[in-house]
């Protein structure tokens, strides 16, 4: 079995993905969150998911932050942790720490559109794909190894809201299979390119 720890900020659609595709060989050890007040928190416990409130604004600052938030993520043993709508820049030494297993999901075909507000960016910049990514972590912010990206059109109506609608169904579908490839051993990092193996 390989333990995953999951990180959240909010709503955690992405982390309620995960938990239920329940992946075989994947148990989930633990959801833990910034903000106390995080809906996806709740949901995690109802289901008998061990869940941690960290919140970021006790700390005096970022590097005390993530050491604590890295004990508390190291007590479950982590194979893999997961960053599912987490949202707070990480230390290098935090990154450097789950070093080839740790994953994010950005709503965007990266390298494009880094950072915030990537579906009004990439409407704004006219793009006829948007998309999401899912990716091995580095110091940089939205960078680092790809493991799965999923395209979809931009409609001419299209607004922030509709596009969000459309890549967050991608990204329920990715991010499970993404945690699904990790489990099963498949993923070979060659520098910033992922092969999938078997
Ligand atoms: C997702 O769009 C994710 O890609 C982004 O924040 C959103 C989080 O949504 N970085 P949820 O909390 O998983 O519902």
């Amino acid at each position: 079995m390989k333990n995953i720890v999951i990180l959240i900020s909010g709503r955690g659609s992405n982390m309620q993905a995960i938990v239920e595709a329940a992946i075989p060989g994947a148990h989930i050890a633990a959801v833990i969150a910034n903000r106390p007040d995080a809906a996806g928190l709740a949901w995690a416990a109802e289901r008998g998911i061990a869940t941690v409130a960290l919140d970021h604004k006790q700390y005096a600052s970022r590097e005390a932050f993530d050491t604590e938030l890295a004990a508390r993520i190291d007590s479950f043993q982590p194979d893999l942790v997961v960053l599912a709508g987490f949202m707070r820049i990480l230390t290098p030494a935090f990154t450097q720490h789950y070093a080839g297993r740790m994953f994010n999901i950005h709503p965007s075909l990266l390298p494009a559109f880094p950072g915030l507000h990537t579906h009004q960016r990439a409407i704004d910049a006219g793009c006829k794909l948007a998309g999401c990514t899912v990716h091995f972590v580095t110091a940089e912010l939205d960078h680092g190894p790809i493991v799965f990206q999923a395209a979809v059109p931009v409609l001419d109506d299209d607004t922030e809201t509709s596009l969000a609608q459309r890549v967050l169904a991608e990204e329920h579908r990715l991010y499970p299979a993404a945690v699904q490839a990790f489990v099963e051993g498949r993923l070979e990092v060659d520098g910033l390119r992922v092969r999938h193996l078997g």
